[in-house]
């Protein structure tokens, strides 16, 4: 894997970060409208969430839509637009699987990329119709045996991006991904590490993001959901059969506080990510496992933002990218 960036050494920090950034006076946001209409949705708290199998704790709706477009144009911005980093031959990518597609957009956009390629989406949410002819989309929980409409189609790239808490049995799941494989296919998972760092003297006494960090693992722990799946998937994927398996980890600054230009756009799309996500993250957990109120959420979230736009640290997540070839 070509490397991304920096995660050996530190982030070399604008001079000017703090300086000129306009702050924004941003509250954790249930003032998006909510659409109820959808069949298998119900509103919580003033957001939406699905009701398919067991449903998800993070909600699906505008707010969460936007987390997922900003992620992905991040990713872009990562990748040199590229839509993944394995060394796949172009020319034999006939069929591509995204797993937890979301929106699609991913699938959407390699669809498009690739238009002799087929292309499947599987999500637990209802999909509208695909804009390119060569993508389809299925309903269904990918722990399941995937139900596709031509049972003998094998996939040259599995893609997975930040499904982390939505898969409970990671071993099943990349078995399955194996079994419905071409050889010489590749797998490309990314995921986020829920670790706060700041490599420098920048870090904030009793971080409230730091604080968030840390009750994960007690959010793991009361709903039995690997919120750290990052940690676990290199090993997992070579135990599931491929070779060549590779792990990169790139810093993601939270906020535009790094010097180059390429990762202090990186730092405002991932500033607008943790935004656009946070709540979303916190809300059914924290209320229904920890008694929380809605109120106490979004003042979490309000202090977490307000740390973020005081723009004195130099924060970072780590996006943590594992590739695999199938033998
Ligand atoms: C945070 S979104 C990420 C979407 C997309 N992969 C991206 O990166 O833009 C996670 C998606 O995974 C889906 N998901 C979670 N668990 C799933 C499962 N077991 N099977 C299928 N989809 C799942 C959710 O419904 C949601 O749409």
């Amino acid at each position: 894997m070509e490397d991304l960036n920096l995660s050996s050494s530190s982030i070399p920090v604008d001079e000017d970060y703090g300086v000129f950034e306009y702050l924004e006076d941003e509250e954790a946001s249930s003032a998006y409208s909510v659409a109820s209409s959808v069949y298998n949705f119900r509103v919580e708290n003033g957001r939406r969430y699905h009701d398919y199998k067991d449903g998800h704790p993070f909600p699906y709706d505008e707010v969460s839509e936007e987390n997922e477009q900003v992620l992905h144009a991040m990713i872009l911005v990562l990748f040199d637009n590229k839509y993944f980093v394995s060394p796949i031959d172009e020319s034999a990518l006939h069929c591509i699987v995204d797993v937890g597609t979301g929106k699609g957009l991913w699938a959407e956009g390699v669809a498009e990329r690739y238009p002799e390629a087929q292309v499947v989406g599987i999500d637990t949410v209802q999909h509208e119709r695909s804009l390119q002819p060569n993508c389809s989309f299925i309903l269904q929980d990918a722990t399941d045996e995937w139900v596709l409409d031509d049972p003998s189609m094998k996939f040259d790239l599995v893609h997975i991006r930040n499904l982390f808490v939505g898969v409970r049995d990671w071993d099943a799941l990349y078995a399955q991904c194996f079994e419905k494989m071409n050889s010489g296919g590749w797998i490309e998972q990314l995921e986020i590490e829920i670790d706060a760092q700041v490599d420098d003297e920048s870090a904030l006494p009793d971080s409230q993001i730091m604080k968030l960090c840390k009750f994960v693992d007690d959010m793991t722990a009361a709903t039995g959901r690997d919120f750290r799946a990052s940690s676990k998937m290199k090993t997992a994927i070579e135990e599931a059969g491929f070779v060549d398996v590779q792990e990169q980890k790139v810093k993601l600054p939270l906020g535009p506080w790094a010097s180059d230009p390429k990762f202090k756009d990186i730092g405002r799309f991932f500033e607008r990510f943790y935004k656009t996500g946070l709540q979303g993250w916190l809300l059914q957990i924290c209320i229904r496992f920890f008694g929380w109120t809605l109120k106490q959420v979004n003042d979490a979230c309000v202090q977490a933002f307000q740390e973020i736009n005081s723009r004195q640290q130099h924060m970072y997540f780590t996006l943590v990218i594992v590739i695999g070839r199938k033998p």
